[in-house]
């Protein structure tokens, strides 16, 4: 993984994917009902190191990713944060400066210790060959959720409040780039070896707002971890921004773009590929159907990039009513790349 993530060509690449851990796998359902709220689930080192773990004993993926979620930064930051069963996540929402002021990236060291904890536990724990991720949501991303209240929205107050009063907006922006760089120098310090930032709402963004809301915050964190930890690989996941993955790559300064499953693949490996490792892009869709669009799809993917620097991976995190069967097909599909490309047709 890392030797991907560096631009290296490899005969086999390596794989993980988006959202491993989760409520597809009865394991993870079972662990889950030892705590009722799923904030207290991920700030107990014990269940999330478990949760961690369990993908990989299954699927013996390249790398673990932390499991915690984007939300604990607003909840460290001092925003009241919920999820209901069933809701999704529910934050009581951020839309004046007066309600920003509030805020504070003090306590990131203190609220986020169970954090910082379960990586170093994972660090000692994982075999040295896996490596271990470290993430947090972009800026943009994460202010979607803090404005919005809630994920699954039009997103028009954020768009509102970007559009009509982009100082202040900036000003929240600003403590975000703070605080996000200040976490994930403390997630690489715990112990995580590769950092992802999930801008998973930048699809939402015209091209000026998202140089403006995306690529440069973007760019700032990958600047101050360049310098709090040199040599840790960043990967960045603009997720659903077409062809304005290209100017995300050249000016951020990423070593990795995670891209979407509606990106083409001739695109990526020609234009992308040049300039960094790519990840990606299996539908998610198409691992809860299985079968031979499964078998057909990934080894698309596999000869359209396993050519260039690479990284398996899916385009948007495994959905709950995945068959975990399904999974390990794809396993077994990239796992046994080249040789496999006989076995499908
Ligand atoms: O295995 C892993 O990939 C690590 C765990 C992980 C979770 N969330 C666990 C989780 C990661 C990397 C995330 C990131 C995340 N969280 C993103 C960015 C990636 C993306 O999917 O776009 C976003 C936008 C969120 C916010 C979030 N968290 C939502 C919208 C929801 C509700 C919808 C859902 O899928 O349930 C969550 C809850 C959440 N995060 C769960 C898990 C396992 C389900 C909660 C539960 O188990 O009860």
């Amino acid at each position: 993984m890392l030797r991907a993530l560096k631009g290296e060509v490899l005969k086999r690449p390596p794989f993980w994917l988006m959202r491993q851990a989760g409520r597809y796998l009865p394991e993870y359902r079972e662990l889950r009902k030892q705590s009722k709220n799923f904030l207290d689930f991920c700030y107990s080192p014990d269940l999330a190191v478990e949760a961690t773990l369990q993908p990989l004993r299954r699927y013996n993926m390249d790398a673990a990713i932390l499991f915690s979620d984007i939300l604990v930064l607003p909840d460290a930051l001092g925003q009241k944060v919920e999820f209901r069963e069933g809701e999704g996540p529910v934050l009581e929402p951020i839309r004046s400066i007066a309600e920003m002021n509030k805020l504070s990236a003090d306590r990131i060291e203190d609220h986020l210790a169970p954090v910082f904890e379960t990586i170093a536990r994972l660090a000692n724990e994982i075999p040295e060959q896996t490596a271990l991720i470290g993430f947090a949501g972009a800026p943009w991303t994460v202010a979607v959720y803090m404005v919005e209240g809630r994920g699954g929205t039009d997103c028009s107050q954020i768009r509102k409040w970007a559009d009509d009063a982009s100082d202040e907006f900036r000003e929240l922006i600003n403590l975000l780039v703070e605080a996000i760089a200040t976490y994930l120098t403390r997630q690489v310090e715990s112990g995580a070896e590769i950092i992802q930032l999930f801008d998973s709402w930048a699809g939402i963004l015209n091209e000026r707002q998202f140089h403006r809301w995306s690529i440069e915050p973007t760019r700032r964190i990958v600047d101050r971890l360049r310098e709090s930890c040199p040599g840790v690989p960043v990967i960045g996941f603009p997720r659903n921004v077409g062809p304005l993955a290209e100017p995300f790559v050249t000016g951020t300064g990423i070593d990795a773009i995670s891209l979407d499953q509606d990106t083409s693949l001739a695109w990526i490996a020609e234009t992308l590929q040049p300039k960094c490792t790519v990840q990606g892009n299996l539908d998610n869709q198409v691992l809860v159907e299985g079968g031979e669009a499964l078998d057909r799809e990934t080894m698309a993917i596999l000869k359209a990039l396993s050519k260039g620097p690479f990284v398996f991976n899916l385009g948007h995190g495994i959905l709950p009513t995945t068959p975990p069967e399904h999974v390990a097909r794809v396993a077994e599909l990239v796992l046994g790349w080249p040789a496999t490309a006989k076995e499908v047709r």
